[in-house]
């Protein structure tokens, strides 16, 4: 068993104390200012992802955002249809094949910065691994990775009118790749989503182009923080990072424990559909409801010493990819690349360490979770 967190267990960034609290008094709370329900505890977490007949994932608001049209707010019957395209597109075999182009990024990014001895863990590592990996997943052709890089950070950034002018050119550019791809299909994603069928149906340029621009949106910044935040709790964890280096195995359970610990999905929105009691609370249709993911994953009544980052923890039910219809389609992506990535890093520079003049600072969201900022000494 390892130590907890000296950066703060990590209480200065995610509020556990908070949410420790509110397990204990009010699970499931009212707040006055939107009228939105918060749900804290583990059991009731789960229970809504699977309820999805009372607890819808449509959101209220306007639906001119591809994100809103896309498969992560569609309920049945619906995104059974869509989810089962996009996972033929999707497919495990693809996934996998993509491991040595992974490693190969991940050694293009550790030579990049090894000769000045420092790097940004997050501007020059975690952050760029994930954009290139959907860029070739996706069949961008290399010339237009920086493009693809632009319009990836505009998406996540706080710039509405920018947001709004990157969705534009990427329906342009997507629209043609995917006439394209009809045309003349290749061995890539899009050329599998435009020639996907279920039922005889498939799926239309706008969902193509909508899931595109969801893959950017809930793939990249997520992976790129599980990534940053496993070298934070290796930083702060000396025995961890000693059996890490040893036992190489263990490096898809420590990441396990990162998504628990630290998970980069702090909090999903449902709509209630149905009038449910929960814990003598009563929820009506049309009310919204912050299910924190942060806080199911630290409750005390599922995980045994949740504030202690136990590489080896076991079983490890969080639910940080979520769970039910809607569990995380790129999970076995994100396992992929952040397992790769830390294993080189550990391979490259086994010493690595941040560099404690720099004060950590947590991105401005209270859905994601991941640091701004991440100065590290490689030797
Ligand atoms: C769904 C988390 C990486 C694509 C979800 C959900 C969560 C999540 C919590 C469930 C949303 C809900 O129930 O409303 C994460 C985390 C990641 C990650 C923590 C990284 C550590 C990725 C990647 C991709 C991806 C790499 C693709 C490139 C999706 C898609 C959905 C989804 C398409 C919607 C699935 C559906 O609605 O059926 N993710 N995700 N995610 N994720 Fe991820």
């Amino acid at each position: 068993m390892v130590k907890s967190m000296n950066w703060g267990t990590p209480n200065e960034l995610i509020p556990l104390s908070y949410f420790k609290q509110m397990r204990a008094t009010y699970p499931v709370s009212l707040k006055e200012e939107n009228g939105a329900w918060d749900v804290f505890k583990y059991e009731d977490v789960k229970a809504i992802f699977t309820n999805h007949e009372d607890f819808s994932s449509q959101g209220t608001e306007s639906m001119n955002d591809p994100i809103d049209t896309s498969i992560l707010r569609q309920d049945p019957p619906k995104h059974r249809q869509l989810r089962m395209l996009v996972s033929k597109a999707f497919s495990p075999r693809m996934i996998e094949g993509l491991a040595p182009k992974i490693k190969s990024i991940a050694l293009e990014l550790c030579d990049q910065v090894e000769a000045s001895g420092k790097m940004d863990g997050l501007h020059d590592f975690a952050s760029p691994l994930p954009i290139i990996v959907i860029a070739e997943m996706l069949g961008v052709p290399p010339e237009d990775r920086g493009r693809f890089k632009q319009w990836s950070d505009a998406l996540v950034g706080n710039d509405s009118e920018r947001y709004y002018q990157c969705q534009q050119e990427m329906s342009v550019y997507f629209t043609e790749i995917a006439d394209k791809r009809r045309r003349e299909p290749q061995d890539d994603l899009i050329s599998n989503l435009v020639l996907a069928k279920v039922d005889g149906e498939q799926l239309s340029d706008l969902e193509v182009i909508g899931f595109c621009i969801l893959l950017l949106v809930a793939g990249n910044e997520t992976t790129t923080n599980l990534i940053s935040s496993a070298m934070l709790c290796i930083d702060s964890n000396a025995d961890a990072r000693a059996q890490l280096i040893t036992d190489r195995s263990l490096i898809p359970q420590a990441l396990e424990e990162v998504l628990r610990y630290c998970s980069p999905v702090q909090t999903m929105i449902r709509t209630v559909k149905k009038t449910t009691v929960l814990r003598g609370q009563t929820l009506t249709p049309g009310q919204m409801v912050n299910i924190w993911i942060g806080s199911a994953n630290h409750d005390e009544e599922i995980f045994e010493n949740p504030e202690i980052f136990d590489i080896r923890r076991n079983p490890n039910p969080h639910l940080a990819f979520g769970h039910g219809i809607h569990f995380c389609l790129g999970a076995q992506l994100a396992r992929l690349e952040s397992k790769i990535t830390i294993e080189t890093l550990l391979e490259r520079f086994p010493n690595f360490r941040r560099d404690r003049s720099h004060g950590l600072e947590r991105i401005e969201s209270w859905i994601i979770f991941g640091v701004k900022d991440l100065p590290i000494i490689l030797r």
